[in-house]
């Protein structure tokens, strides 16, 4: 009976999805750009751009965001604070006063911490480094100020700029069209008065983890107190072909010193910029650049103990400020999460079965580079819904896991460790298994 609820309950967020958003956990999640056009100049106007990010569990880390876009005509970029053009692009045409930038596609960066006061503003200046809103909603938000030129001046000439694209570090994301919206009203500091923008438009990117890339990039194992049976990764759940690896850490800081890791790990171009580091993968049969790991560790009267490990096997990659979310019936009755933080994610105003875990500040919200500190733990006490809660065919373990918004690779369902004289269920497995397939087929379609 409760397998069958949960094949429903598959399919219709399998069906829901498809027609609101790409991932059913956080249908509404989607990063909204906003031009507040502040002032109108003598060729152009002054706006604050806004890049609010309302996914719940998805950051932008490292090395950061960039936004793009293609002026209307021939605009131009006269200055900016608190961000910066890529590139100039040509500007050979002026004289005198000569522009931030002239390129018809500009794609524009965060400025890093720490540059001057008089290139700062309100909520720039992090690299481009954008926590989830779930995780800190008063900081997932960066915002730049630009003044644009050879633009209309009024709020019937001024032409949006089209085709806006948002890589964050990789691809995955797209984005609408611009539209005109009602102007924000703002509030002054002491909240005595109320100001406006003198126009205002914004775009909606969303994320497709199909469009960023082929393979997923974390995978799930498994293992229980009552059976000492490990189910590891799914062989090659990463992708193995073209992928290399290093067997150690020596081989890992051997490569660092000859530089060769450029070479060797030809895979690890997701990146843009140039700035980042490389990824380094130790070798497994995984091939992930990060596990979870999920042990059933005790089983009490009324309640039951879970252990999540996340381990890094990339040498070049710190996580700071990984984002952890889980997909289980039992989960919307958590009585204590040891060691990580936690928010019950509530997708469907009643479905309350996803939880986000995150690290403590200072504490573990960085996963360390792979080695001996390249993993954090936790343990999850869940009190049993007596009318549900059975360590049979697999239930104590997770339906669905994301490492850092992205979708892990499951073992296989027939690999789930059972109860010892439990027959495997057949029937059930390849009913879930169907509703997997099923599922996916339509994310797919989305
Ligand atoms: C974007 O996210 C915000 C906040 O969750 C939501 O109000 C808005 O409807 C979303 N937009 C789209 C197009 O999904
Ligand atoms: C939109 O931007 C993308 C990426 O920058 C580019 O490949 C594409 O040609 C652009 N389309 C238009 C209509 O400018
Ligand atoms: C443009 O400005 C006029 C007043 O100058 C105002 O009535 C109108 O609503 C504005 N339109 C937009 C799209 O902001
Ligand atoms: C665009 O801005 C309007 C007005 O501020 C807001 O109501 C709307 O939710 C925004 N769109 C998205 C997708 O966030
Ligand atoms: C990860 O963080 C540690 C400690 O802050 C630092 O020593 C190490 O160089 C960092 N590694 C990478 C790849 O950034
Ligand atoms: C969801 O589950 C969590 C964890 O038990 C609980 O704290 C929260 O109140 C629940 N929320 C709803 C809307 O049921
Ligand atoms: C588990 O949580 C649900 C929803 O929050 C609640 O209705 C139910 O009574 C809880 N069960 C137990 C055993 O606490
Ligand atoms: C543990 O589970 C595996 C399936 O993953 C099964 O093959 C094995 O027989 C189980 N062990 C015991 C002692 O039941």
């Amino acid at each position: 009976m409760e397998v069958l609820n949960s094949v429903l309950l598959l399919i219709l967020a399998a069906t829901l999805s498809v027609a609101v958003a790409y991932d059913p956990l956080d249908p509404n999640g989607n990063i909204t750009i906003k031009w507040d056009v502040m002032s109108w100049t003598p060729d152009g106007y002054v706006a604050m751009v806004t890049i609010n990010n309302y996914q719940m569990y998805r950051h932008i880390m490292a090395p950061g965001w960039t936004v793009g876009w293609t002026w209307a005509r021939r605009e131009v970029i006269w200055s900016m604070v608190g961000a910066q053009a890529t590139e100039q692009g040509d500007c050979s045409r002026f004289k005198g006063n000569i522009p931030h930038c002239c390129k018809r596609t500009p794609a524009v960066v965060d400025l890093l911490p720490g540059v001057p006061y008089n290139q700062q503003i309100a909520n720039c200046c992090r690299g481009g480094v954008v926590p989830a809103y779930g995780q800190e909603p008063a900081a997932a938000v960066a915002a730049f100020q630009v003044s644009v030129g050879q633009a209309g001046t009024t709020n019937r000439t001024v032409k949006l700029p089209k085709n806006f694209t948002l890589l964050g570090p990789g691809p995955g994301y797209t984005c609408g069209p611009a539209k005109v919206v009602p102007s924000t009203v703002f509030l002054t500091p002491d909240h005595r008065r109320k100001t406006q923008a003198l126009m205002t438009w914004n775009v909606t990117c969303t994320y497709s983890q199909h469009l960023a890339s082929k393979y997923p990039s974390c995978c799930v194992s498994f293992s229980s107190f009552y059976n000492e049976t490990v189910i590891p990764c799914a062989k090659c759940s990463c992708g193995c072909e073209h992928k290399s690896c290093v067997r150690s850490e020596r081989d890992s800081k051997r490569l660092a010193v000859t530089g060769k890791h450029a070479a060797a790990a030809p895979h690890a171009t997701r990146v843009h910029g140039g700035g980042a580091p490389a990824s380094l993968l130790q070798c497994t049969t995984h091939m992930c650049p990060v596990r979870v790991h999920w042990h059933v560790k005790l089983n009490y009267k009324e309640y039951w103990r879970a252990k999540i490990t996340i381990t890094n096997f990339n040498y070049r990659m710190n996580y700071t400020g990984w984002t952890l979310v889980a997909q289980h019936p039992n989960l919307d009755n958590i009585t204590e999460v040891f060691s990580f933080d936690y928010k019950p994610i509530v997708a469907y105003g009643s479905i309350n079965d996803t939880a986000m875990f995150y690290g403590l500040k200072y504490f573990n919200d960085q996963l360390m580079e792979a080695g001996p500190h390249g993993n954090v733990q936790s343990e999850v006490l869940m009190r049993k819904d007596a009318s549900t809660f059975t360590f049979r065919q697999g239930w104590a373990f997770p339906r669905k896991v994301y490492f850092n918004g992205d979708e892990c690779q499951m073992p296989s369902p027939d690999s789930y460790p059972y109860l010892p004289n439990a027959a495997p269920a057949a029937a059930s497995a390849s009913l879930v298994r169907s509703a997997v397939v099923v599922a996916s087929l339509m994310l797919l379609m989305a």
